[in-house]
């Protein structure tokens, strides 16, 4: 199909969002069997908005006693292998049976692009924490086109960028509607703190120290002093920047999700390029959603660095 699992009749509407109608078996199995644990870490993000950065952040944070920079996991593996998606790996129906999660030592580190609603009870319930990492929409926007219209030419969505907004805003995309996917994690922060860290991709770039010490603090493992001074923040940052990532081999050829080559992940990672291929109309639209959906939530991002 020319869609590829992006817009249209390859999306099926399941309770409140646009799910990729080859990935929706997964997901039943993922409601039906996950079983969270209180020290589960899940980083949930919609498509788009630094979900590979994450991945690589806390997978670092979590395991920084136990790789040096010479033997690190992220020199040979891709940051999507470290954090597996519920939705996409860990119950894909491609893999034979349910999998045995219960031997992965604590704290186990999973990902997913799904809604907080339909997250299953044992995640909701339980004590495990959630990373979301949101980011402004018209550089999301931007981010999803240059993904979709990277894959194989040959398969070029017929859609022009104009159209592709239109389904954007209309929410008719994989993972979307955009806003509620958002306001849902939002709302969840606001309301349970504990529970559900709100990290923005914009503050991360602005002032990753600051954040990564939040995320440190949240999954229950902040810095110490010790550590602050012998610069791990900064060598954390570095490994997962994305002009290093970007060059290492695994990430240049490798291919770990069976249909996106590992490098399709990492492009310019800048807070504003969408001043590049957004025309004035195209903002404008975008402007009146975020102002009629965001409007009193407190939820605001920036959108130029
Ligand atoms: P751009 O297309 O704007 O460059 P996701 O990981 O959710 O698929 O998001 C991909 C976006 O995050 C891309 O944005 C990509 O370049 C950016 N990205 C990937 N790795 C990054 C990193 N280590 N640091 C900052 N941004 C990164």
């Amino acid at each position: 199909p020319k869609e590829r699992g992006f817009l249209g009749p390859a999306l099926f509407f399941y309770q409140g969002f646009w799910c990729p109608s080859r990935i929706l078996h997964n997901v039943v199995t993922f409601q039906q069997h996950f079983e969270g644990r209180d020290t589960d870490v899940i980083l949930a993000t919609k498509p788009k908005s630094g979900t590979t950065w994450l991945k690589s952040l806390v997978y670092s944070i979590l395991n920084r006693t136990r790789f040096t920079e010479m033997d690190h996991p992220l020199l040979t593996k891709n940051p999507h292998e470290l954090a597996p998606f519920l939705e996409f790996n860990v119950y894909s129906e491609k893999n034979e049976g349910l999998p045995d999660l219960s031997n992965i030592s604590p704290p186990r580190l999973f990902s997913t692009h799904l809604p907080y609603g339909p997250l299953p009870e044992s995640i909701q319930g339980s004590k495990c924490r959630i990373v979301y990492m949101g980011r402004n929409p018209y550089d999301t926007f931007v981010s999803a086109w240059k993904f979709v219209t990277g894959h194989n030419p040959e398969l070029h969505l017929e859609v022009t960028i104009e159209d592709f907004l239109g389904h954007f805003l209309r929410g008719a995309e994989a993972f979307g509607p955009h806003w509620e996917h958002v306001l849902g994690y939002w709302k969840e922060s606001l309301g349970r703190p504990n529970k559900v860290l709100f990290i923005k991709y914009e503050d991360m770039k602005e002032n990753g120290t600051r954040e990564m010490k939040r995320l440190a603090e949240f999954v229950g493992c902040g810095f110490s002093q010790e550590e602050d001074r012998d610069g791990v923040i900064d060598r954390i940052l570095k490994l997962c920047s994305l002009s290093n990532l970007k060059e290492l081999e695994v990430n240049k050829t490798g291919k770990y999700m069976p249909s996106v080559k590992n490098k399709l992940f990492f492009r310019k990672g800048e807070v504003g390029d969408w001043v590049n291929h957004l025309n004035p109309s195209m903002v404008e639209r975008i402007d009146q959603m975020m102002k009629e959906k965001f409007e009193g939530s407190g939820l605001e991002f920036k959108r130029n660095s």
